[in-house]
């Protein structure tokens, strides 16, 4: 396996590989959610590459940009282990040098959710994986559905800027108990982490109340306010929304996406479900 730690290295490799080229691009501190989204890169591309890189871009003031968990010695030894031809590793330094100017931003998606309380997050995401992407030039790029908004700006992304790639987003992956795997996971002490199982208990609580007939986006909207409260020091959405576009619905009659983001102690989590009428 190859470690690339600037983009002439990238450069040079890129150009002597033949065939398709699966990128996975993260900010390390990898586990299993990771590995199934290189699986899948491994299974349907000759080579795959994985970036490791920590954006500071997508972080606001005070967010946990510099205590988020930097284990590039076990994330390559995972990459080598499932079969990855190449990691990249590039800094600050080289991906935002003196004098960067130019940003990407998704309107309309990101607004919601996840940009109401994150406001830049969005357009840091978009601005380094589009830069990802002209550098890697990969044939398919694989996200998790656990961060669906960015999943949908991304795919977005691609589709407008009319980059010669597909975006592919993949299932989430959870620990047996149903806690959705992610790199903050190991913020967590034992009391926070049995805390943190209720986001999951709420989606499931919205899951069995569409299946007993309640399709009422208010009523089941409660029901998950009523699993997470007591349980987490902070709810930052629940939501149920339109899975497609994020629009705002009143009954599930569509795909909805059912979005909870809440503090642990100061752990911020994500999760979500797709629910189908
Ligand atoms: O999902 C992540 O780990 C990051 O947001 C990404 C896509 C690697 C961009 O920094």
């Amino acid at each position: 396996m190859e470690q690339l730690a600037n983009i002439q290295a990238l450069r040079a490799w890129r150009g002597n590989i033949a065939g398709s080229l699966g990128f996975v691009p993260t900010m390390g501190a990898l586990h299993e959610g990771h590995a199934a989204l290189i699986n899948r890169s491994t299974a349907e591309n000759e080579h795959t590459i994985v970036s490791v890189f920590v954006n500071p871009t997508q972080f606001g003031p005070g967010e946990d940009l510099h205590k988020y968990p930097r284990t590039l010695e076990a994330d390559i030894a995972l990459c080598d282990r499932h079969g990855v031809s190449a990691v990249f590793t590039p800094n600050s330094a080289l991906m935002y040098p003196a004098g960067f100017t130019t940003w990407v931003t998704v309107e309309g998606l990101t607004d919601k959710l996840c940009g109401r309380t994150r406001p830049g997050h969005f357009r840091g995401v978009a601005t380094v994986v589009a830069k990802l992407f002209n550098l890697v030039q990969p044939t398919r790029a694989y996200f998790g559905q656990k961060d669906a908004q960015q999943a949908l700006v991304l795919t977005r992304m691609a589709r407008d800027l009319d980059m010669p790639l597909a975006v592919i987003t993949c299932p989430t992956v959870r620990e047996p108990d149903g806690l959705a795997m992610s790199s903050r996971n190991r913020y967590l002490d034992a009391r926070d982490r049995m805390r943190a199982l209720s986001i999951y208990r709420a989606l499931q609580a919205a899951e069995t109340g569409l299946a007993a007939g309640e399709a009422d986006v208010p009523t089941l909207k409660r029901t998950m306010w009523t699993e997470l409260e007591g349980n987490v020091d902070r709810v930052d959405y629940v939501e149920i929304v339109d899975a497609a576009d994020l629009g705002s619905m009143e009954t599930i009659d569509r795909p909805a996406l059912v979005a909870i983001a809440a503090f642990v102690g100061s752990t911020r989590l994500i999760d979500n479900i797709i629910l189908s009428p």
